[in-house]
């Protein structure tokens, strides 16, 4: 038998142990194990039922992903599942930690199920762009019924033991070590003289209406096509006879493995994981984090603070005034109610933190003993310089001073300190203590120490933290620049900010750039635009003013009520603002630009390839350490669909040398915006993805 799979006696129990650490899933010596382990029990003398049970922090946290897109090997999971089901001996699955996709369904073949309070459930397929596809899409709606199975599957949540209790998922929960619990619940069992029980065998569930079911699955999913196609394989549960059903099941399993969604959510599953793998830092311990300051209870400042009182960390924050303190306090009350209306603290918590934890003051030197101090303030070189050397003088030794600049150079501020080895950037993004992306951004001198500790903090507020290096933008805003160039560029040369949106929305990012830019302040994109024109253009590089014309006349989008939309109705319900079309004309005929139309294709190649382009420049210079990170900026800052895996993940798909020959095409009308990244021609000539450099670690 394979050592993944230990076997033993207890009387007239065998009992099959699962080791496969970290989470025991089911991987191809796993699954061979089990069927070994079921011919083995069948075949020694005496054993009347099985327990199957898993070592270490789970039952079974599914198929093994890794062996995805790989020529699958058998025992295939399905028919092990049918294996375990149909053998003579009475079978329990005992159940802690998570039970999730193939290790449910392994589960729901059991004939009985015991669980941990604690354990939880799902078949999280759909986030790998799959189905269920070992029975689960079968045998949970007899289980069940339809709709909670359907709910379950196209949501993939997790769901607890007393849920999956009431649902009818597990039999008995009973808190202690799995093990014995599963042995006494088998004991029992014999004991009653209870019988084998197949789920394959209850009767199918009642139909529903299932075209609206799929188109309404379809509608919510904003593009992903997994969650529908659940619908499709229940259906199949309730119209055909089991066998039949596992095949239909089979099939789109099958037929989903070989699109791009799957390839594309696969690959974000497994970047999310490795993006704060960092080589630099092993063996680094970061500082201790317990008191963390913060400069500032704006939006960001007061994000950042609730971020980290969420975290359990104490929180002193500074502000100019009495007042401002009073304003940014009561913006962190409001964050916090809002946390304690999602679930995530009770409404002690929220009260024991605003007395507590939480200290707002007016004098630099209450931040004497912070462990580490995050500036959120202006964004102007000198304002932060001044800033820091505050910081400098009254922060204990050791402590770290970080800075929340989305765009100032991170050096230049170091260098402004007495101790640069402790200066790094953490770019957050609002509001702070939702958005899951956190920039650690590496300065030249910043210790391995400081950049470990960024990281740290970044786990303990539930971030995705991506090692950025300096420069103008950092690796998110950076490629924000361009890609918000391209689309302006478009416009004058004749889509309009709604096209734009439009085709963008349709290819599955949350918002487009123009709603975005309403949403975040057109004052923002202004005061970059100013700060760009002031330090002087490049006399190749095309400039729209249209923009300008709006924030001169006091739009700033959603807080003003009026951008490139009008937001009378409320922030859902934007229609375009009759303005901006003519001010955009005016542009055109001031730049005697005669305009084109494009398709929406058309938009979101150009668009895409500006994006895809600068990533390139991006990892090539070292910025982000590998373009996974680029993929993960994008996906958890900028709402680039999930599903997509990210530019660098979707430019592989579309394939390289189209996306460089694009590239050329266009410069040849702009060869200034339109310069190729080295990196892509490195790529396009080695004929070698941006995948392959991930795999170089
Ligand atoms: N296959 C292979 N590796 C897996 C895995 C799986 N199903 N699940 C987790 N891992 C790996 C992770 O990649 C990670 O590896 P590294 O340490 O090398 O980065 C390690 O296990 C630990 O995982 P996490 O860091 O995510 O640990 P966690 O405690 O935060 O979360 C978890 C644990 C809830 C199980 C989470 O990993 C998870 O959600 N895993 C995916 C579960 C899933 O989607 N299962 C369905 C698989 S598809 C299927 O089963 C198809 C079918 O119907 C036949």
């Amino acid at each position: 038998m394979s050592d993944k799979i230990a076997y033993s006696r207890d009387g007239d129990i065998a009992v099959l142990t699962v080791q496969n650490p970290p989470v025991n899933a089911l991987s191809h010596a796993v699954r061979a194990g089990l069927w070994a382990g079921m011919d083995q029990a069948e075949s020694d003398d005496g054993v009347r039922a099985v327990l199957i049970v898993g070592e270490g922090r789970a039952f079974f946290a599914g198929a093994d992903i890794t062996e995805f897109g790989k020529p699958p090997l058998e025992p295939h999971l399905p028919d092990l599942i049918n294996r375990i089901e149909a053998s003579p001996l009475l079978v329990v699955a005992s159940m802690h930690g998570v039970s999730l996709g193939g290790g449910l369904e392994v589960a729901l073949g059991c004939h009985y199920r015991i669980a941990v309070p604690s354990a939880r459930v799902g078949l999280p397929e759909v986030h790998l762009g799959l189905i269920p596809g070992a029975g689960g899409t079968q045998r949970l709606p007899r289980l069940t019924g339809v709709e909670p199975a359907l709910e379950v599957m196209t949501t993939g949540r997790h769901v607890g033991a007393k849920a999956a209790h009431d649902l009818g998922i597990i039999d008995v929960i009973k808190d202690g070590d799995p093990g014995k619990n599963g042995l006494a619940y088998a004991q029992k069992l014999l004991k009653d003289g209870a019988g084998r029980r197949a789920v394959s065998e209850m009767p199918p569930p009642e139909p529903i209406d299932w075209d609206a079911a799929f188109e309404a699955t379809l509608a919510r999913s904003k593009g992903q096509i997994s969650p529908a196609h659940c619908v499709r394989a229940v259906q199949a549960s309730v119209e055909k006879p089991f066998a039949e059903g596992l095949k239909a099941e089979r099939q789109i399993f099958y037929d989903l493995m070989q699109t791009d969604q799957r390839q594309g959510m696969i690959h974000a599953f497994f970047s999310e994981r490795a993006v704060s793998n960092l080589p630099e830092l092993k063996g680094v311990t970061p500082r201790g984090l317990q008191h963390i300051g913060v400069i500032g209870g704006g939006t960001m400042g007061a994000g950042i603070a609730t971020a980290a009182l969420l975290a359990g960390l104490e929180v002193t924050l500074l502000e100019m005034s009495a007042e401002a303190g009073q304003a940014a306090r009561d913006r962190i009350e409001r964050n916090l109610s809002g946390a304690v209306k999602r679930g995530k603290i009770t409404p002690n918590q929220h009260d024991q933190i605003l007395t507590h934890t939480l200290v707002v003051v007016t004098n630099y030197e209450k931040l004497h003993d912070v462990d580490l101090v995050i500036e959120a303030v202006f964004e102007d070189m000198s304002v932060k310089k001044k800033v820091f050397g505050e910081l400098d003088c009254v922060c204990k030794q050791g402590a770290i001073l970080a800075s929340n600049t989305s765009y100032l150079d991170i050096n230049e501020i170091a260098a402004s300190t007495s101790r640069p080895a402790d200066v790094l950037g953490l770019h957050f993004f609002s509001p702070a203590h939702v958005m899951k992306l956190l920039e650690v951004v590496v300065a030249d001198k910043t210790a391995p120490d400081v950049t470990a500790t960024g990281f740290a903090l970044g786990k303990m507020l539930g971030k995705i933290s991506v090692r950025a290096g300096v420069c103008d933008g950092f690796i998110g805003n950076r490629i924000l620049s361009t890609y918000r160039t391209a689309a302006d560029h478009m416009i004058l040369d004749g889509a309009s900010p709604y096209d734009i949106d439009a085709a963008l929305e349709a290819f599955g990012f949350a918002m487009g750039p123009f709603a975005v830019a309403d949403l975040a302040g057109l004052d923002i994109g202004w005061a970059v635009r100013k700060r760009k024109r002031a330090e002087g253009l490049d006399p190749r590089a095309r400039d729209t003013h249209y923009a300008d014309k709006l924030c001169e006349d006091g739009h700033f989008g959603q807080k003003t009520g009026k951008g490139y939309y009008d937001y009378a109705a409320g922030p859902k319900a934007r229609v375009p603002n009759p303005d901006v079309l003519p001010l955009i004309e005016a542009e055109r005929a001031a730049q005697g630009i005669t305009p084109r139309s494009f398709t929406h294709e058309e938009i979101v190649r150009r668009y895409m390839a500006s994006m895809v382009n600068e990533a390139a420049k991006v990892v090539g210079e070292g910025i982000a350490r590998r373009p996974s990170d680029v993929d993960m900026t994008l996906l958890f800052g900028y709402g680039f669909p999930r599903y997509r895996g990210g530019p660098l993940k979707w430019a592989d798909i579309q394939g390289l040398p189209e996306l460089l020959n694009d590239i050329k095409g266009y410069a040849e009308t702009d060869p200034y915006f339109w310069h190729p990244a080295p990196l892509l021609e490195q790529l396009v000539a080695d004929g070698r993805t941006f995948d392959d450099l991930n795999k170089e670690g």
